[in-house]
């Protein structure tokens, strides 16, 4: 992905369009941000599109269905010499509403909420473990194991394969990123791991078919409204978008806001005093540093955002994680408060789910897990310290987050 330069060197935007997407800025890339903001609502960006800085702007062009998210797979991955599994996230109505309903059927809230105890057994656990240590990396110790444990038992896939689904997901994952920022082993990598991927559900969602019991996959395989069921490719490519959507961000939700607080001692406290601050602090984290940074649309018809007119395929990355910074929509962006969405009025929401068609259809289960460890950290932990000056990031650009987080854990519990 590179953009043109002038002879003398790139300007000032153009230099910062670089940064934003170079690995180098994955640990801070919102200064990068705040130059594209201010030099406009739309910036050239790379791949021939135009860059979405502004939170009014991608808002409306979020909920706008003349912006289409079906060719995000021609624009981003064009290399690709395995088909990615087409999920509904990159399908149009009416295929999209099809297949969104049947999952959303098998995908309830009361089966969510189910989930809350487990959710809790799971991190009490692992959080007595890490305290135990002292001495910890929160990524290995809490973030990626809550989310794979919970997607896993919400699937129905046995503990021997937790291990395996993880290293399918991670190299999938790795893979949603443009081709152009990928190298030739990446992107092996990612044909090996939806081959395993493939391999792996197809024979779990057979044994689901021919033994039913409680789980996601035994519902989505009997899943069925208006006589319509999920085709064998298209079972594939939701339980492959369940699996990576459902489990790599929120291990990111989990880093990013654990980072947070490890940076705010002040806001720890405010959660310690008052355990209910936990749910509306989802939100403030999600906001303040999202899992997923950027998403695309092209447009299907000619279309005006913020006076600027887009022809028929034009195509623009929606800057998530900037929108969510935008001064203009959240007072003191840059700083998080806790107390943010405890506030009445609410404030503006944030776009780390998206919006409008697309809109995360896991979002209750991701504030959830969220919840549950932001309610077990105010009640066991005193104190983080940050053992690393700065922790190390994953290469990843779309679903961006730490590859460490090397921590010490003061025991606050009370028991
Ligand atoms: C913190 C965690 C999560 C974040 C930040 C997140 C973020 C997002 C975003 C931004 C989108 C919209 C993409 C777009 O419009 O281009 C999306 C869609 C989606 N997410 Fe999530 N997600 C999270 C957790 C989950 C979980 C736990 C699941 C399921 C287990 C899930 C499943 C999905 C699915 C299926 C879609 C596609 C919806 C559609 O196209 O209609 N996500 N997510």
């Amino acid at each position: 992905m590179t953009t043109t330069s002038a002879p003398s060197g790139p300007s000032v935007v153009e230099q910062a369009v670089l940064d934003a997407f170079a690995p180098s800025s994955r640990r801070d890339p919102y200064r990068a941000y705040e130059v594209l903001r201010a030099a406009g609502p739309f910036v050239p960006g790379p791949l021939g599109t135009q860059l979405v800085t502004r939170y009014a702007d991608c808002d409306a062009i979020l909920q706008d269905p003349t912006w289409s998210h079906a060719e995000e797979p021609d624009l981003l991955h064009p290399a690709s010499d395995v088909e990615l599994p087409g999920s509904f996230l990159w399908m149009e109505p009416p295929d999209h509403t099809r297949l969104r309903r049947l999952v959303s059927a098998a995908f309830t809230p009361r089966r969510i909420e189910g989930m809350r105890a487990h959710a809790e057994r799971i991190v009490d656990s692992l959080l007595g473990t890490a305290l135990a240590a002292g001495e910890t990396d929160l990524i290995e110790s809490l973030a990626y194991p809550l989310p794979l444990t919970m997607v896993c038992d919400l699937l129905g896939v046995p503990a021997d394969a937790h291990a395996d689904v993880r290293r399918m997901s991670a190299g999938i994952a790795r893979g949603l990123d443009p081709d152009a920022l990928l190298s030739p082993e990446e992107l092996a990598a990612r044909t090996t791991a939806v081959h395993d991927f493939a391999t792996f559900f197809g024979e779990l969602v057979a044994q689901r078919r021919a033994h039913p019991r409680e789980d996601l996959i035994t519902a989505l395989a009997q899943v069925e409204a208006d006589g319509d069921v999920l085709s064998p490719q298209e079972m594939l490519g939701t339980l492959l978008i369940l699996v990576v959507a459902g489990h790599e961000t929120t291990v990111n939700l989990i880093g990013n806001g654990m980072l947070a607080l490890l940076r705010r001692p002040d806001q720890l406290a405010l959660l310690r005093r008052d355990p209910e601050l936990a749910a509306p602090a989802v939100d403030e984290v999600l906001r303040f540093d999202p899992p997923v940074h950027l998403t695309t649309r092209t447009a299907r018809a000619e279309v005006t955002v913020a006076g600027r007119t887009f022809a028929p395929g034009d195509a623009v990355i929606v800057l998530i994680g900037s929108a969510n910074r935008d001064p203009d929509a959240f007072p003191d962006a840059a700083e998080l408060s806790l107390t943010r969405y405890a506030a009445r009025p609410r404030p503006n929401r944030h776009l780390a789910f998206g919006l409008g068609l697309h809109y995360c259809i896991g979002a209750s289960l991701a504030r959830l897990e969220m919840e549950v460890v932001l309610r077990a950290v105010a009640a066991r932990v005193a104190a983080i310290e940050l053992l690393v000056d700065d922790p190390p990031y994953r290469p990843n650009l779309v679903v961006r987050g730490m590859a460490e987080l090397p921590v010490r854990l003061t025991n606050g519990d009370p028991r």
